[in-house]
């Protein structure tokens, strides 16, 4: 198999045909492939959509006209070239031979001149090039206009670390179960294997790994000592602060990261529903679940329809983890930058506001639901709930003092790499009554 080549074809597959890097890549490797291998080509696919918006326009520099439709893989390999020869600390005549080597397993050996000569051409006159599209915000921080706009305009003071932490490679943090073991010993477990980690600030259970690892790999695993989890997202948990003997919904729950996390804070809660409308992401709940041996009442319904799934009694917490834009986790999903559409945010918006005011009358007075996102942007966060605050009489904000994050004029915002955490946004709304 050639890398450069699966490469580009995982390229393409997200910038043609919509298709997101976490189903295309295990699609287009083979499984019989050494692990050097897997690596290089996860480097290039994902390295390639993160320089997305500065490669292409680098590459229209390059070349005298624009590829034919049919040609769109080459577009990608050419790309994929790029990537390797601006961003990456590899020999460049590797970079170069390599790529124009991967036209052939592509089948079309008629573009090895024109790769050799795109790429031969980039590095005679890289710091020309280089200079001239770093005079636009959206080829230097290789993102799409749209987006950078709505970051200018929602953090005037915060929108280029924004920019530059979305383009930084995502840390590898660690959720240690304290049902096991504390964070501590897993620390020491971690160290007797000669595993780089330190504890993450912010969290009673977060681990930072220097370096990533299979999760095969991770001491423990297996036996539900720890779990993959980013340290904004370990935030919820406590803020939720779900008490023994109480109802909680988790109205959002696939994969179950925070449903496990709530359980292996308050194991005596009295019921804990994980509610997912996508049955097959809700069966990695039950699996996330049983590795950790937790138990929730799984359950696949809309959440903006509980008439269909809810059972009437009300619940004391509710956690809405709301589907969102996902600008929070742009380093960890690189493809998000050319898939999502402006107008998504609109739409997504009203979604999330109609499960707001779905899931508020399943809250019994005096309880508290949880509102999060994984979203930078303030129509979905703070926007939103003064928008739902603004609507009703019987809710009221409780404020969030806490050492992390930017206080907004509704919750609190973590931008991403903040302390190292994603980019997350959190409100935590009363009943009153
Ligand atoms: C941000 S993810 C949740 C992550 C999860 N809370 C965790 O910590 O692992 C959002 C989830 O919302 C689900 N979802 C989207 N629309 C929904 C709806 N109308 N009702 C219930 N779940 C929905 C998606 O299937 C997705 O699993």
């Amino acid at each position: 198999m050639d890398a450069r080549a699966c490469a580009a074809r995982v390229v393409h597959a997200v910038t043609a045909h919509g298709r997101s890097l976490t189903d295309a890549l295990p699609e287009a490797i083979q499984k019989e492939i050494d692990s050097r291998q897997r690596a290089l080509i996860q480097e290039l696919s994902y390295g390639t959509l993160r320089w997305y918006y500065r490669l292409d326009v680098l590459l229209q520099q390059l070349l005298k006209k624009p590829l034919k439709q049919r040609d769109a893989d080459i577009r990608c390999l050419l790309l994929t070239g790029l990537y390797q020869l601006s961003q990456l600390a590899m020999p460049q005549r590797v970079a170069v031979n390599e790529t124009v080597q991967a036209t052939k397993a592509l089948q079309k050996d008629w573009a090895r001149g024109l790769v050799n000569g795109v790429l031969r051409n980039y590095q005679r006159q890289a710091e020309v090039l280089e200079g001239r599209v770093d005079n636009t915000v959206e080829f230097r921080f290789a993102h799409p206009q749209w987006l950078a706009q709505m970051l200018q305009t929602d953090w005037p003071d915060a929108w280029q670390a924004v920019l530059d932490a979305n383009n930084e490679r995502p840390p590898f943090s660690l959720r240690t179960n304290p049902q096991h073991l504390t964070r501590d010993e897993y620390l020491d477990e971690l160290a007797a294997r000669s595993l780089e980690a330190r504890p993450l600030p912010h969290t009673a259970t977060g681990i930072l790994l220097a370096r990533p690892l299979p999760v095969e790999s991770l001491p423990g695993f297996a036996e539900g000592f720890v779990s993959v989890q980013d340290a904004a997202a370990q935030l919820a948990a406590g803020l939720l602060d779900a008490k023994a003997g109480q109802r909680v919904l988790d109205a959002c729950a696939a994969p179950g990261g925070k449903t496990a996390h709530i359980l292996e804070s308050t194991p005596d809660v009295a019921h804990l529903s994980a509610l997912d409308i996508d049955a097959r992401r809700l069966e990695r709940v039950g699996e996330n679940l049983s590795r950790l041996s937790l138990k929730a009442t799984l359950q696949q319904g809309d959440a903006g329809e509980p008439a269909a799934w809810w059972d009437g009694q009300q619940y004391e917490r509710i956690l809405l983890d709301a589907p969102c834009s996902a600008t929070g986790v742009i380093r960890r999903h690189p493809d998000i930058k050319v898939l999502r559409q402006p107008e998504d945010v609109a739409t997504l918006v009203s979604r999330q506001a109609h499960m707001l005011r779905a899931l508020w009358p399943l809250l019994s007075p005096g309880g508290m639901l949880l509102y999060c996102t994984c979203s930078v942007l303030s129509d979905e966060n703070s926007r939103q709930i003064g928008s739902f605050l603004g609507s009703r009489t019987d809710a009221t904000e409780l404020p969030i003092n806490a050492a992390w994050g930017r206080e907004c004029a509704h919750g609190r915002q973590v931008l991403p790499g903040d302390d190292d955490m994603d980019g997350f946004y959190f409100a935590c709304l009363r009943k009153l009554g």
